[in-house]
């Protein structure tokens, strides 16, 4: 069996860390209990700056889910969490806001061993968005209302009403590239709105979802109000999707997978759907723009995460006549980037999350190369490094529309750059994409940018800007990047349901 390798390669490693990477983290969160899966398997996660493994997990499957969803079953209907106010509710999310926020430091250095992103970023950016996440959620609920309705019947007082009552038993299946961060964003608002919950985390990263479930009870949750079960997509996650008694199921992954999730959700119980998939992001730089910050803001549109971002920039689009002042100044951003072990205070950027992904990313690269694109930085794993998933930024030039490398998302740091010559070809062009997440624009004319905000396909568009968030702003896709928007009040939407009550008041 895989030892946890990480104990002596680490110096900073904190003490909580290596205690619950050392053994805690071979049980999962079923109805309050830490439990084994049933078949008593485990799988393992690897340090993807090392290639070690790192910790084992339990290999949970459809029995596990079984028992969870069991669970989140009866917590939704018996016992404390239906009794509870929305005033309490709201509290419980709130202290649990507080108690991760406390262990800052833990869940940083949690997510950056099993997902190897900088220790840096997930301080200052991964777990404050979790924290701020919970708290908007928390607010969120006690404001969840109905609606009283003025109906028509003829000779006859009637009071009519709705109520927004919980979808029921959700089952969230989540992604590993922001591991915490997409735990929260499908446990806030599920909570705020009084459903109970079967949580899987991508088998690459479940530790922080695991040390969540920790905090949970202190926090103020009932028993089975959160189940965390731990497994493979093939198994624990298909019997998520195609359980009898799951009403509801939120997923953020491939769209491939996204595709499967909604036939099992047909084919089992018409149970509820929400996607959040991929995406093929273009990022427009006009010529009257500030190249400097475009140049910039480029960067970090397909560098930030590794390029690991649904709604990363890799299309990048530049008007004619600026091209070639923009692209060194691309180029140069590019190579400045230090690359390194995420436990690497210094890293500014860190290793792919997997083998896996290692390899996807690296024949796209091998694609591009031999379909006749140029590259004009990166290219695959710098020298310096013999093992690790390191990629370093890539950009792509001479790419052509018919391209694997500009048709496909690659979910890696690797760009292509396109020059254009006005706003309706590149319109034309930036919407030529089954993908619909985000788009942006840079540009110092308002009714330009304004004109493509409205005519981009897109979920998100942001101008002269990229990657900005907010626990209140609505976030999910067009076309087969999703639908349904998490975050901000749009994401009631998604986890209640509405009845509407009738009540005869007599004749006039
Ligand atoms: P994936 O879609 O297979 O995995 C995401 C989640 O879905 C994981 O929890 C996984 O266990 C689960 N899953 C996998 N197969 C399942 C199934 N048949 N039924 C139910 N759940 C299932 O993504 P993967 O394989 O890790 O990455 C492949 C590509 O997907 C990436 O290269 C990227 O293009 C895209 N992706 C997009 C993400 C996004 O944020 N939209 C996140 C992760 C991957
Ligand atoms: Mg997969």
């Amino acid at each position: 069996m895989a030892q946890p390798s990480m104990q002596s390669s680490y110096p900073g490693v904190h003490s909580e860390v290596r205690q619950f990477i050392g053994g805690r983290s071979r049980r999962m969160l079923i109805d309050g209990k830490w439990v084994e899966a049933a078949s008593g398997k485990t799988l393992t996660t690897y340090d993807p700056a090392t290639e070690e493994p790192l910790a084992e997990v339990p290999a949970g499957d459809k029995e596990d889910v079984d028992r969870a969803v069991r669970a989140a079953r009866k917590a939704l209907e018996s016992g404390a969490w239906p009794r509870m106010t929305p005033s309490e509710r709201g509290r419980a999310i709130w202290k649990l806001a507080d108690l991760i926020e406390a262990r800052t430091e833990e869940f940083a250095q949690l997510e950056t061993l099993d997902n190897g992103k900088p220790l840096a970023v997930a301080r200052v950016a991964d777990i404050p968005l979790v924290v701020d996440h919970f708290r908007y959620y928390a607010g969120w609920a006690t404001k969840v209302e109905g609606a009283t309705i003025p109906v028509s019947t003829p000779g006859q007082r009637v009071f009519t009403y709705t109520r927004r009552e919980p979808v029921g038993v959700v089952g969230q299946i989540i992604p590993w590239n922001f591991p915490l961060l997409m735990a929260a964003w499908k446990l806030g608002v599920a909570l705020a709105c009084g459903n109970t919950v079967v949580l899987k985390p991508a088998e690459q990263t479940p530790l922080s979802a695991l040390r969540l479930g920790e905090l949970l009870e202190e926090a103020g949750f009932p028993p089975g109000v959160v189940n965390i079960v731990t497994g493979y997509g093939e198994t624990a996650g298909a019997a998520i999707a195609s359980h009898p008694d799951v009403d509801k199921v939120a997923f953020t992954g491939s769209t491939e997978v996204g595709h499967l999730i909604m036939q099992a959700a047909g084919a089992s119980n018409l149970k509820r759907v929400s996607l959040e998939l991929g995406g093929k992001s273009p990022n427009i730089v006009f010529a009257d723009a500030d190249l400097d910050q475009a140049a910039a803001g480029a960067a970090n549109a397909i560098f930030f995460n590794h390029g690991q971002c649904c709604c990363a920039g890799s299309r990048l689009f530049v008007e004619q006549k600026v091209y070639d002042k923009l692209m060194p100044r691309l180029i140069e951003h590019s190579e400045k980037i230090k690359i390194g072990p995420g436990m690497d205070l210094t890293s500014e950027m860190g290793p792919l999350v997997s083998s896996e992904q290692f390899q996807r990313v690296n024949s796209f690269l091998s694609a591009g190369r031999k379909e006749g694109a140029k590259v004009a930085t990166g290219g695959g794993r710098p020298k310096q490094f013999d093992k690790g998933y390191f990629v370093a930024p890539t950009v792509f030039t001479d790419v052509k529309p018919e391209m694997k490398i500009i048709r496909e998302e690659i979910f890696g740091p690797v760009v292509c750059a396109i020059p254009f010559k006005d706003p309706d070809e590149v319109l034309a062009a930036g919407n030529d994409t089954t993908y619909g997440l985000a788009a942006a624009v840079w540009t110092r004319d308002i009714n330009k940018a304004h004109r493509l905000a409205e005519n981009l396909k897109a979920g998100t568009v942001w101008i002269n800007c990229y990657n900005m968030f907010d626990a209140a702003a609505p976030f999910g896709g067009y076309k087969q990047s999703g639908f349904g928007r998490e975050m901000g009040k749009a994401a009631l939407e998604l986890y209640t349901q509405i009845k509407t009550v009738w009540v005869d008041l007599g004749a006039y």
